[in-house]
């Protein structure tokens, strides 16, 4: 896991600059679904960290447990056993309620078919997400106005999601996902639906989410194309992490130390 310091940019500081706290800790994890002679062993034994400022890939076969896991990060589904700790509270003996909380105030979830409400507007569906938390009026308008011309859109804001193409529909779903600045965003198969060109599109959309504004993506995917655009690659078989490979410039890049701390200091 740690990763030695080589040959370090000229020390602006002596002391060494602390790793980043990660706002996602998950332990142990292991996650049964179904009944009786039909259980499966989703999950056996699951950990991850995420840290803020990474994009982390999560790569697996089919069936290897990427969904569950993402679901259970996702506060979405509890696990049978092991730990969670979501942006400093632990999960285990939270009510529905208390982890729906949870997830409103630290996740964004961006799933693999986008779920759009259709007869809604791209400005409208990313507005649902500000509703849901008591944001009307006039500035959370504004807001979602901002965020879907970060995300390319300014120009398709009251077009409908069947008069827009399957990356700008996945566009708006990463929109009304980072929309309430969520510290951690959490995507399955973001780019499965989506050709080179707009899968690409997708995936720089998500890296700047995380590099940018420091926080902490995860993805799912099978998709090697994806793969130019991680910091970090964890992969997962037969519900197990198997390896982990992390790009040269990760973790401890002072850039992204930096960049935590911009965004920090921007909360
Ligand atoms: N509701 C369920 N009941 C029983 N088994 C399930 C259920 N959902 C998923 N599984 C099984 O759990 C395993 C992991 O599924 P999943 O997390 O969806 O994998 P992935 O997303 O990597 O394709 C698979 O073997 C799948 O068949
Ligand atoms: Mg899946």
């Amino acid at each position: 896991m740690t990763r030695k310091k080589s040959a370090a940019p000229a020390a602006k500081e002596n002391k060494p600059k602390p790793k980043p706290e990660p706002v996602l800790s998950a332990t142990n994890i292991v996650k049964e679904l179904g009944r009786g002679a039909g259980t499966v062993m989703a999950l056996k034994g699951v950990d991850l960290r995420l840290v803020p400022g990474e994009l982390t890939l999560l790569m697996g076969p089919s069936g290897s447990g990427k969904t569950t896991l993402l679901s259970i990060l996702g506060c979405i589904m509890t696990p049978t056993s092991g730990e969670l700790t979501v942006a400093g509270t632990k999960t285990a003996g939270l009510s529905p309620d208390e982890l729906a909380v949870l997830r409103r105030d630290h996740i964004g979830f961006i799933f693999q078919s986008y779920n759009l409400f259709p007869t809604l507007s791209a400005l409208e569906n990313v507005r649902i997400a500000l509703d849901v938390r008591g944001q009307k009026g006039y500035e959370a308008a504004r807001r979602c106005e901002e965020v879907l011309r970060e995300v390319g859109l300014g120009h398709r804001l009251r077009n409908f999601p069947g008069n827009l193409s399957g990356g700008e529909q996945q566009r708006v779903a990463v929109a009304r996902a980072i929309v309430s600045s969520p510290s951690i965003v959490l995507a399955d198969e973001p780019t499965a639906a989506l050709d080179g060109e707009n899968g690409n599109a997708v995936m720089e959309l998500l890296a700047r989410i995380a590099h940018e504004q420091g926080r902490s993506v995860l993805a799912v995917t099978h998709d090697p194309r994806t793969l130019p655009y991680a910091d970090r690659v964890v992969r997962i078989e037969d519900g197990l992490i198997v390896g982990e490979e992390r790009r040269p410039e990760g973790l401890d890049a002072p850039e992204i130390t930096d960049l935590t701390k911009r965004r920090k200091a921007h909360a």
